[in-house]
């Protein structure tokens, strides 16, 4: 089942996650928006650490938040705002997600789930990653 979606709201609200972010040690704030199939969306920003390994990053934490808030709710949508605030212009490579979120996105999200990168737009998670891991 493909629904709509409205992904202008789901946008927006990433871009109000971005504000949430603790980034105090890049500087590279991330919102993340994940819609479920009960109308729900939850969110996530990056959650940095001085010990720079512990970060989290915007799309797992609003992804794991999901999984745990709404355990039997399936991810329609999943949106991702992000940049350095210090160079807001720098390319399209600074927005693209990592890969390790990539592959949890893989784990969490159907096939046909959508994903909205600001500045970039639609992206499938085919596109994002053509040969994830799996066990
Ligand atoms: N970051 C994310 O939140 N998502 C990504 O997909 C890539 C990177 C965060 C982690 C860190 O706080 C900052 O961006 C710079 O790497």
């Amino acid at each position: 089942m493909s629904a709509v979606v409205d992904m202008a709201r789901l946008g927006s609200e990433a871009r109000g996650a971005r504000s949430r972010a603790y980034a105090p040690y890049s500087k590279f704030r991330v919102g993340a928006a994940v819609l479920l199939d009960n109308g729900a969306v939850v969110l996530g920003s990056n959650i940095e650490n001085a010990s720079f390994g512990l970060t989290c990053c915007a799309e797992r934490v609003a992804i794991f938040s999901s999984r745990v808030q709404h355990p039997s709710a399936k991810i329609v949508a999943l949106a991702v705002s992000a940049g350095d605030d210090s160079h807001p212009h720098e390319g399209e490579h600074t927005r693209m997600p990592c890969g390790a979120c990539r592959q949890v996105m893989v784990e969490f999200m159907p096939s046909t789930a959508q994903v909205w990168i600001d500045g970039v737009g639609a992206q499938t998670l085919a596109e994002l990653l053509p040969s994830p891991f799996k066990l």
